[in-house]
């Protein structure tokens, strides 16, 4: 049935139950790495690129975007983790395995006779009756549960992480840090941006050293030392102009033999610039941030004129900090006209932009911007590999927690999500008299994976563990006076189980259900395959056949 074959073109083909089982192997291989590094016990991975650049990390969507990775399915897991970490911002690891796990059982199903499709479809529909029990029986509204279910969502993401050992300190910074960027949008919705919390790295000092700043702070200082350090009901320019002594364009060449003339031709030079600033500066910019340079001689004018001048931001930290203060981000000074203005109503608005020290550095610091809050983070740390992975990790409990703040609903976590979905499916698959039964049985038993890789990662049991687990949970589900018995989940340290929603171990829903219906659409994609062509790279040195021909004289007379 199976073939490997040379194509008449050029190429190869693999087709039938060979090439199942190598996408399968790739994808399992994937999985593989990243297995360790999940769970509050999983360790992390060291990634050292090829130039050299090292990057430690514990998150699965970064590990797997740094490995330079070949294989056409093995790409789509890594490119399953990378949706995941957009789309939700954790469980990139959990993901993976579940899609990995997804696949080893279908293949043992195919290689069983059962057809491709029926897989599919059986697939197909455990995912749906999953998404729709987690959402029936398994999601607690967040206002049920008490004060601190936000800190734990935030420790529950940041437990596996570098900083997990202070997690109860990061969660209360993150906490806040998120419910200062509260905002309405016109239809109404409460959203959180992540974006809108700016997260600064600095050197030195230990992780608890870290502090949550009130207003959008850069790590850049006022362009001179003679600038005003604080300017109250700023007006901001955010400008991608350069504002550096204007320079005739290469290769111009202009004769002239009265001296005068050159003086002109030079003062006209720093002229260009000096009426750019000033017409900045009439229509009542009082800070101005650019991305490009202030010439020294320029930032006399800004002196003046007692306004706050910023040289070399990054273009990222203006756009945001445009679309706080409802600034509009100025690339050119030219107008319809053909000719240069600057209009008051490209600046934006904040009640205060000041330049403090903190910590050990020098930082800028809007305060109270017109159009959006926002709030900022100023992480320490001792090296940049440390700081690098405190960013992604206090990204991931931001994420994580933008999605509880915004769908209200949370899940418990450590297994009891699949260990429950796993006895509820054994009992769909039970109830169906058609094909799929077997397809949605071993779905349920897929599932299991993520207890079962808590469990060995923590160093502990693993089928005890699950065994006891799922015994729990069939008996919430057959027992409706122990339905409480379904927040039932693997406390890690222990090496037992207990209620993780009581133990605070709680995930948002929409993470869970995302990571569901992500994998099962991963796995599908790769087992629709059944044939794989691959086109033999074309040699450059080989000639073509035309020229061999015409160089051994055949197509001659
Ligand atoms: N205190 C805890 N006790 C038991 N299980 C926990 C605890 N904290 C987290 N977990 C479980 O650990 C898993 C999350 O692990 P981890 O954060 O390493 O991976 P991930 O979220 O899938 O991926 P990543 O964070 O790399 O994007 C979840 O299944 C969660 O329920
Ligand atoms: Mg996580």
């Amino acid at each position: 049935m199976s073939t490997e074959t040379t194509l008449a073109i050029g190429g190869e083909r693999t087709s039938g139950d060979d090439i199942r089982s190598q996408n399968v192997m790739a994808a399992l291989s994937i999985s593989n790495i990243v297995k360790t590094s999940l769970g509050p016990i999983g360790l992390d991975k060291m990634l050292v690129d090829e130039v050299g650049d090292v990057t430690i990390s514990n998150d699965g969507a970064t590990i797997l975007k740094m490995l330079d990775i070949e294989h056409p399915a093995a790409k789509i897991l890594v490119n399953l983790a990378d949706l995941q970490d957009q789309e939700v911002g954790d469980g990139t690891t959990s993901v993976v395995i579940v899609a990995a796990e997804l696949l080893k059982v279908a293949n043992e199903l195919v290689k069983q006779k059962i057809h491709p499709t029926t897989v599919i479809s059986g697939f197909r529909l455990a995912q749906r009756e999953a998404c729709k029990y987690i959402a029936e029986h398994l999601a607690i509204k967040m206002d049920t549960l008490g004060e601190d279910t936000l800190a734990n969502c935030v420790k529950t993401t940041l437990s596996s992480k570098i900083i997990g050992s202070d997690s109860d300190f990061f969660a209360r910074m993150v906490v806040d840090a998120m419910k200062a960027v509260k905002r309405v949008n016109s239809k109404g919705q409460t959203k959180y941006p992540v974006s809108a919390v700016n997260i600064l790295k600095a050197h030195g000092g230990s992780q608890k050293e870290s502090l949550l700043i009130d207003g959008y702070a850069l790590n850049q200082t006022a362009a001179s030392q003679m600038m005003v350090k604080k300017v109250v009901k700023a007006k901001i320019a955010c400008l991608d102009i350069n504002l550096m002594k204007s320079k005739m364009q290469f290769g111009v060449q202009v004769l002239i033999d009265d001296p005068d003339e050159l003086e002109r031709i030079r003062k006209r030079e720093s002229d260009i610039t000096k009426e750019r600033i000033q017409k900045i500066l009439d229509a009542g910019a009082n800070v101005i941030f650019t991305t490009k340079g202030i010439d020294d001689l320029s930032l006399k004018y800004f002196i003046d004129a007692g306004a706050m001048a910023v040289r070399r931001c990054k273009k990222e930290d203006l756009k945001r900090i445009a679309r706080m203060t409802g600034a509009t981000f100025t690339m050119t000074l030219a107008n319809m006209e053909g000719e240069e203005s600057f209009d008051p109503s490209a600046l934006g608005e904040a009640e205060m932009v000041i330049q403090e020290r903190v910590a050990d550095d020098e930082l800028i610091i809007i305060k109270g911007c017109k159009a959006h809050t926002s709030s900022s983070i100023l992480l320490r740390g001792a090296n940049d590999f440390m700081l690098d992975e405190m960013e992604r990790s206090v990204h991931d409990a931001l994420c994580s927690l933008k999605r509880v703040l915004e769908s209200n609903k949370v899940v418990p976590g450590g297994g009891a999500v699949e260990a429950a979905l796993s006895i509820y499916l054994e009992r769909v698959a039970t109830s169906l008299g058609s094909r799929e039964q077997l397809a949605v049985a071993e779905f349920s038993r897929a599932l299991l994976a993520i207890p079962k890789t808590l469990a060995v990662n923590a160093a502990k049991d693993a089928s005890d563990l699950v065994a006891k687990l799922r015994a729990y949970h069939n008996k919430s589900q057959t027992d409706t006076a122990r339905a409480n018995l379904r927040w039932v989940g693997l406390d890690l340290v222990e090496g037992t189980i207990r209620d993780n929603v009581a133990a605070g171990v709680l995930e948002p829903a929409l993470s869970k259900v995302k990571s569901i219906k992500f994998a099962t659409e991963a796995a599908i994609t790769i087992l629709r395959i059944d044939d794989m062509i691959k086109m033999q790279q074309e040699n450059k040195n080989q000639k073509s056949a035309y020229q061999q021909a015409l160089e051994s004289g055949s197509l001659d007379g």
